[in-house]
């Protein structure tokens, strides 16, 4: 679908996606923490594996009805061999697979909420959350960058935002650049957290 130049974002999901455009490449390894639906994984998995690059895309969901739609949704618009360089997860995004090395990744992505369509109830904690994005820290590869929509607008997401702000302020601001986006003038609307990880070293 087309959509018009103005606004620029509609969304805090366009300029999200805006941002991974610029941040990934083809060939990078990716994670979506909380794939839900599959619309961002596709994304991810649109640009990481585009003309057969040799990325890797990983899909994390709790919820096994969320993993079969994302793996539907995916089977339905990726080439075979795209579809196969996905990495499904039925797991809480807590800990991450084992096996990945530290460094390594471009992108992680949350989309933090409930399923859209789905049970409320199951949400994204802010215990978990944290956690989570403490290891994430850790798997992000220079230039690298984790990208976290919030939710204020309800009870949880609200207490979620809070403690992710008090978390990501006091990152080193040698090794991380963080920054918020938020509509002002739009009530309780979901906003944006990225944190891109400095270059530390330099080629001589
Ligand atoms: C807003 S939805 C994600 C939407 C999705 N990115 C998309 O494009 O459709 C949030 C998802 O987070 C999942 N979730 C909640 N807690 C989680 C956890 N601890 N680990 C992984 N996923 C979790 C929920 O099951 C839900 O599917």
């Amino acid at each position: 679908m087309t959509r018009p130049l103005f606004p620029l974002f509609q969304s805090h999901i366009d300029l999200a996606h805006a941002y991974w455009e610029r941040i990934v490449l083809p060939g990078d390894s990716v994670i979506d923490a909380t794939c839900g639906n599959g619309h961002d994984t596709l994304l991810l998995a649109k640009i990481a594996l585009q003309e057969g690059a040799l990325g890797k895309v990983i899909a994390i969901d709790t919820q096994q009805k969320a993993i079969e739609t994302t793996k539907e949704r995916l089977f339905n618009h990726l080439t075979e061999q795209q579809f196969k360089s996905v990495d499904f997860r039925h797991q809480s995004h807590e800990s991450f697979p084992s096996e990945i090395r530290p460094g390594t990744i471009k992108l992680i992505t949350y989309n933090l909420g409930y399923l859209p369509n789905g049970d409320k109830t199951i949400t994204t904690k802010t215990s978990t959350t944290i956690q989570s994005i403490e290891n994430a820290l850790n798997l992000i590869c220079e230039g690298g960058a984790i990208s976290i929509t919030c939710y204020p607008g309800h009870p949880e997401g609200l207490l979620e935002e809070q403690a992710l702000f008090h978390f990501v302020t006091n990152l080193q601001p040698q090794e991380w650049s963080c920054c918020h986006h938020r509509w002002l003038n739009r009530s309780k609307s979901p906003s944006l957290l990225l944190l891109q990880k400095l270059r530390t070293t330099f080629a001589s």
